[in-house]
């Protein structure tokens, strides 16, 4: 989710409104994949290498997240949707992890779209204490191991990969999950991705042939069921 900074200096207002309005396109876009029947969307909320932000805008996004896991929760838990939140927990205040833990179990029952929130996460953070936990138990760093260790083993690895904000690089997200994600970047700030940007990319996806290492002939011998979009 990308862009919020520029949204705002674009309008003159301080950067913390934009994530702001962030977490209204936020809300509209779980609403949207929920909508259309995605099962699990992930965002990158905040990085491991986002704490390097000036100590207000960093403030700023911890009290809007403490603040948003408040008003958003029973709506979230109203609407069918399961929370994960995936990152480093220490660091955070009592405050927050307190409200990270209250919404996973407020909505643990939910079945209808499992939305993953990744907060003071890193693709790298993940990999290494993935293989960290695997090295303590004393179990073999194969990849079927670390899959299991790893913070998203919950679900399946992603389909579709957005980035917003025009930036054509992944930032630390999802790296070992990604292997065969379709990527998709839109110049569109996140505060300004709607449901037709949604769609767009989703179209994109469809046009995309999945190959996963074979060849376009042998995917059109196998009758293979197309892949769904998680
Ligand atoms: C949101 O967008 C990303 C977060 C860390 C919440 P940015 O804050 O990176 O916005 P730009 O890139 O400065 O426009
Ligand atoms: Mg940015």
């Amino acid at each position: 989710m990308d862009g919020n900074g520029r949204w705002a200096t674009r309008r003159f207002l301080p950067r913390v409104a934009g994530h702001k309005q962030g977490v209204e396109a936020l809300r509209r876009c779980v609403k949207a994949c929920a909508d259309r029947g995605v099962g699990v969307l992930t965002v990158f909320a905040f990085s491991s290498e986002n704490w390097n932000r000036p100590v207000e805008e960093v403030s700023g996004l911890m009290e809007l997240m403490v603040g948003a896991l408040g008003r958003e929760v029973p709506r979230l838990r109203d609407d069918g949707v399961r929370l994960h939140f995936i990152g480093e927990r220490g660091g955070l205040s009592e405050k927050m992890i307190a409200g990270l833990v209250q919404a996973e179990a407020a909505t643990a029952h939910n079945t209808r779209l499992v939305f993953n929130v990744c907060f003071n996460y890193g693709g790298r953070w993940d990999i290494a204490r993935a293989a960290a936990q695997l090295a303590a138990r004393g179990e073999a760093l194969t990849e079927a191991n670390l899959d299991r260790a790893m913070a998203l083993a919950h679900v399946p690895d992603p389909d579709l990969f957005i980035r917003t904000g025009g930036e054509q690089r992944l930032s630390n997200f999802l790296l070992w999950q990604s292997a065969y994600a379709e990527l998709f970047f839109s110049d569109k700030l996140w505060p300004e991705f709607d449901e037709a940007a949604l769609d767009e990319a989703i179209a994109a996806f469809r046009r995309r042939e999945r190959r996963f290492g074979q060849t376009s002939a042998q995917l059109a011998s196998s009758a293979q069921q197309p892949r769904q979009l998680a």
